[in-house]
């Protein structure tokens, strides 16, 4: 790489106050591809355990040679599209006031480049919008009205979100918050378990996929923690938090409790892991050990120590290998590689 005069300088003061420059073998290592990373034969996507449409959609057009990132996108748009899943996009489950908010990123492989929407209020597919902030700008997070109002600029419709059925979800859990407001309490017979399931569970998407050419992306979106406080970002607009790409190396995403990766960058770090030359499965489990390692705060824990939430990983790396790992109990991920579509269960850190 040509030098110009003001790094050439920059680098000439640092080498004066005695600081080594960064070591030629370390460099090394890090522009590396992984070892063995010869090109795949054959595409490979990857999502989370509710993307069964969106791997067999994107693997279509990685087929087509679309590339990964358009392939990933339109698969995941077919999940927020979808009222029936009430965790992404339109349908999902509204914030405390009944407003849905969505939030998503998307990470390109080949030109490193990211974008990502956050609060983003009455457009059905995020994940479109965080394309075109990469894209078309030169930044990386829009958020609320703004990323609102660019969303309009370029076409997109302003619509109400909140479909019947998430609506009496919301309305079930606002009524049953507590016995000494003034709303009275229904039975939750209709959508109880659901009002349970959703909060726990963090519903959301992640693909990710490895084209032909060895070329990766990712996208992850969500309509986050289910009747959050108005205004909260989780994890999955966040790059390096919810989703990484590294194209080295590989990528990898998260559906679960945001705030614990935004506290530990867990998606950055699984790749890192990768880097070092851990499997998929290896690298999502050890950053479940590092997330479970900084759980501090007592109501975040259980009796015996452990977290009281979840998290999960999914990976793939440059060769096309696969997994995932979850904070307790394991899970299940959608593959498409040569083998066809398959349903793979990954293992968890603690059984509970
Ligand atoms: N992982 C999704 C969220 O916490 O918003």
């Amino acid at each position: 790489m040509k030098l110009n005069r003001r790094s050439f300088l920059k680098n000439s003061l640092i080498a004066g106050t005695g600081l080594t420059l960064v070591p030629e073998a370390w460099r090394k290592l890090h522009a590396e591809p992984a070892k063995g990373s010869a090109k795949p034969a054959h595409p490979v996507v990857i999502s989370s355990a509710n993307g069964k449409r969106t791997t067999a959609r994107a693997m279509e057009l990685l087929k087509q040679s679309a590339d990964p990132l358009d392939a990933v996108i339109a698969g995941v748009n077919i999940v927020e599209n979808d009222p029936e899943d009430i965790t992404v996009g339109y349908g999902g489950l509204p914030n405390e006031a009944g407003v849905v908010q969505l939030d998503a990123s998307v990470m390109h492989g080949p030109t490193h480049n990211a974008g990502a929407v956050a609060c983003l209020e009455g457009i059905k597919n995020p994940s479109k919008v965080a394309q075109i902030v990469m894209e078309r700008t030169d930044h990386v997070l829009l958020v609320g009205k703004g990323a609102q109002d660019f969303a309009r600029m370029h076409g997109f419709k302003v619509e109400d979100l909140l479909t019947d059925k998430a609506r009496k979800i919301w309305l079930r859990w606002k009524e049953n918050l507590s016995k000494d407001d003034d709303w009275l309490s229904t039975e939750v017979k209709e959508y109880g378990e659901e009002i349970r399931i959703y909060r726990e569970n963090h519903g959301t998407i992640n693909c990710c996929a490895l084209d032909a050419n060895g070329d990766l992306a990712g996208v992850t979106t969500t309509s986050g923690l289910p009747y959050k406080i108005p205004g909260r970002v989780g994890d999955s607009p966040i790059i390096g938090a919810g989703l990484y790409v590294d194209n080295q190396v590989g990528a990898a995403g998260s559906t679960g409790r945001g705030e614990a990766n935004l506290k530990n960058l867990s998606c950055f770090l699984v790749v890192e892991f990768m880097r070092q030359g851990k499997s998929p499965t290896d690298a999502c489990l050890e950053v479940c050990q590092r997330i479970a390692d900084h759980t501090k705060l007592s109501y975040l824990l259980k009796k015996e120590g452990l977290p009281n939430f979840n998290v999960k990983f999914y990976a793939v790396n440059k060769k096309g290998e696969y997994g995932g790992g979850a904070i307790l109990n394991g899970g299940k991920m959608w593959v498409y590689d040569a083998t066809g579509q398959h349903l793979v269960d990954f293992p968890g850190l603690f059984k509970v």
